[in-house]
């Protein structure tokens, strides 16, 4: 059988996300109640190769192995060779031959795709430029334990049409629910990615207008990892981009706010937005966790039910 990667949501099918949204939860139940019993991965090593900083993902990967009964290496490019310019590929082909799967965070998504197509064992993407599909693992997983079922409602992305906002639209796909995008001019999604969403995206430029009687909101830095020199000019485009308490207010009576931090309050959101109760952001955070290792699981051994 090929070898499946997790680069983008699109790697799996619908019918599969499903399931490991469902296991997820059932595999965060199951911790809560007897503990790091369940440990299919004895002796299995991950291998993550981190080209940007990261906290929560580095830490839940780490902690999903280990809660397995398996190992994960922390790899950096300042201390391997792919820091001196040994090709991915090459990297790729050695890794595969010692260990049971791959993490990757890195800058060129097409970097990730020459990695996958030379590795023999899983490729997971665990950020790009382009993209950040576990994220949106746990954040559907959250929606989901929160308020059921995400079919046909109505998420709002406000702000950078990031690598965050490209993981919505293939979740909007993926999972049947309608993406509001309300971006300033200039920062809007990669044409293609919202283009081969259809209908189910739509993209607007006012706030209030866009959350209006929404199930969800949610947003992202102003600057990603990258960006750093561009600070100061997107903090002018971005002005009046900001989701507040008030902004929520326009949303449904019960909708939640999510957001994958870091976050920097008093730019994309107000000081005290991680405060309100409609903010689930400390559960979503936890849930890379639970929502990594139905990931984990489901490449290295198939569909447990
Ligand atoms: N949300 C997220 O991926 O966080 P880290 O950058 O801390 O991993
Ligand atoms: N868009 C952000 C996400 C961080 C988790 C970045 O790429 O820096």
């Amino acid at each position: 059988m090929a070898t499946r990667h997790f680069l983008t949501l699109l790697d799996l099918t619908p019918d599969e996300l499903t399931h490991l949204i469902r296991r997820a939860i059932t595999i965060k139940n199951g911790l809560k109640t007897h503990g790091p019993t369940y440990t299919p991965f004895s002796n299995r090593t991950l291998a993550m190769i981190f080209e940007k900083s990261s906290t929560r993902t580095r830490v839940s990967f780490e902690t999903a192995m280990a809660q397995f009964g398996g190992h994960a290496l922390f790899l950096s490019p300042r201390d391997t060779q792919l820091g001196r310019g040994e090709p991915i590929a090459d990297t790729a082909r050695v890794l595969s031959e010692m260990v049971d799967a791959v993490m990757i965070r890195t800058f060129s998504h097409a970097g990730l795709e020459t990695f996958a197509a030379a590795s023999t064992v899983p490729v997971i993407n665990a950020l790009t430029d382009d993209y950040h599909p576990c994220q949106l693992l746990a954040d559907v997983m959250t929606w989901t334990e929160c308020r059921g079922s995400v079919r046909g409602k109505t998420a709002v992305w406000i702000g950078d049409g990031n690598n965050m906002c490209h993981s919505w639209i293939n979740a909007a796909r993926q999972f049947d629910f309608q993406l509001r995008i309300c971006c300033p001019e200039g920062y809007d999604p990669d044409p293609a990615i919202l283009a081969a969403a259809g209908e189910r995206v739509t993209i607007l430029r006012d706030p209030q207008q866009a959350v209006d009687g929404a199930d969800l909101v949610t947003t992202d830095v102003w600057a990603s990892m990258g960006q750093e020199e561009e600070q100061a000019r997107r903090e002018q485009a971005f002005r009046g981009f900001q989701v507040t308490e008030a902004l929520l207010d326009r949303a449904a009576g019960d909708a939640l706010f999510l957001h994958c931090l870091p976050a920097h309050r008093g730019e994309e959101i107000s000081e005290t937005l991680l405060d309100d109760p409609r903010a689930v952001v400390w559960q979503e955070a936890g849930n890379r966790l639970h929502a990594q290792k139905a990931l984990l699981e489901f490449l290295l051994l198939g569909r447990v039910e």
